[in-house]
């Protein structure tokens, strides 16, 4: 092969992934999650998407799915509140260290 017709292979690759990283499914902006009878939780999920980088903060325990955390809970494969726990977590960690976070509270998660 001409070294001229690698060159533009490579770069014809290049553009490719670029494109499918662009493309990526963020998901929507905004997502509620039912939090059964304590009312259900909004998520700003492009908020959380831009500060924290990482997908998998989150969906280490959920592919990204609509409706899936209530679908796995309902098959028993995904324990209750184990989502809630991890959200739970990180906002506590970052009041702990005096960053900007989000609720720690019930009802500042659960809107009845
Ligand atoms: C703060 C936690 C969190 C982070 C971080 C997060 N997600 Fe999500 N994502 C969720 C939740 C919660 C759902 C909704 C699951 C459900 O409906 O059961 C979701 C759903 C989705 C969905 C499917 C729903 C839709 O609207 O199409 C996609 C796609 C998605 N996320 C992509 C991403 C990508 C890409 C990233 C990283 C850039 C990301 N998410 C980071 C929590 C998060
Ligand atoms: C950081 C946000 C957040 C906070 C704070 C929070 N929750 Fe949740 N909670 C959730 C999310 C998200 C779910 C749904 C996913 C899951 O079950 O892990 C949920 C689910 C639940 C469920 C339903 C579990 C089931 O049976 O399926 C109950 C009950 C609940 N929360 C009660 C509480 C109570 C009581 C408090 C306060 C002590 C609380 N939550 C604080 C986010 C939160
Ligand atoms: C790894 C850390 C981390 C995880 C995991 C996380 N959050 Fe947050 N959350 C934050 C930070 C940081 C903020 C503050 C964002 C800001 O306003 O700058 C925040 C803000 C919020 C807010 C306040 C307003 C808003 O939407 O921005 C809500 C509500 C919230 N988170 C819910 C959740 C729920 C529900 C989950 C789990 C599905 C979750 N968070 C998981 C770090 C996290």
């Amino acid at each position: 092969m001409k070294r001229r017709t690698k060159v533009v292979i490579l770069m014809a690759g290049f553009l490719l992934v670029s494109t499918l990283l662009w493309a990526q499914n963020k998901g929507a902006k905004e997502i509620v999650i039912p939090g059964g009878t304590t009312g259900s939780v909004s998520v700003r999920h492009h908020v959380h998407q831009n500060i924290l980088g990482d997908c998998n903060l989150c969906h280490n325990l959920f592919p990204q799915t609509a409706g899936i955390v209530q679908k796995l809970k309902d098959e028993g494969k995904l324990e209750k509140k184990k989502v809630m726990n991890q959200c739970q977590k990180c906002h506590r960690e970052k009041v702990n260290a005096g960053l900007k976070s989000g609720p720690v509270t019930c009802k500042g998660c659960h809107a009845k």
